[in-house]
């Protein structure tokens, strides 16, 4: 059985997206793209600078312009996406017309663990307490999940291990 060509990597900020996909990638011998680092090399700018400068609906343009551009390339790839991609600009339609999607799936305390020790720079969480960001989770989650949700897989990411992951896209893969 074939894996399909484009397999993207959604999940809220923190989910370990980007890890999971380089992993992956090295494993069944993919490229390995991160939508937020490929818009940084083209704009030549950070996402915070992004956000500061432009302002967020000029950044979801740059996701949605760079996901069609996505389409024209045959490569093998496991695309990390941002937090918020899949949830604007029919996004997930889109993603689904390129390629396969897995939701890497917490519930909102392991996020916010995890988003209290991260060192990424993000813009939508910067300054928040532990306290506001458990909050500012817990709504952005709710509101995020109907998107994350139509995913091709669902995986639940506490202790997953990467050849747990390739089995089940084997077993989830339609042929
Ligand atoms: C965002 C998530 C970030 C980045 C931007 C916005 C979001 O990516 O795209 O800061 O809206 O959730 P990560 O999920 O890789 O942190």
């Amino acid at each position: 059985m074939k894996l399909p060509v484009k397999i993207f990597l959604i999940g809220f900020m923190g989910s370990g997206k980007s890890t999971l996909a380089k992993k992956l990638a090295n494993r069944i011998n993919y490229s390995f793209l991160d939508l937020d680092e490929e818009i940084e090399r083209i704009e030549k700018r950070s996402v915070a600078e992004i956000f500061e400068k432009e302002g967020e609906s000029y950044f979801r343009e740059l996701e949605t312009n760079l996901l069609n551009k996505l389409k024209t390339f045959e490569t093998n790839q496991i695309i990390a996406l941002g937090g918020g991609t899949p949830c604007f600009n029919n996004n997930m339609e889109l993603i689904h017309q390129i390629g396969f999607s897995v939701y890497l799936k917490y519930n909102s305390g392991i996020l916010a663990n995890r988003l209290l020790n991260s060192k990424t720079k993000r813009p939508l969480i910067a300054n928040k307490n532990p306290e506001e960001l458990k909050a500012f989770i817990d709504f952005l989650l709710q509101e995020r999940e109907q998107f994350y949700l139509k995913a091709n897989l669902i995986i639940e990411g506490t202790n997953i291990t990467t050849k747990q992951v390739i089995d089940l896209l084997f077993q989830n893969i339609e042929q």
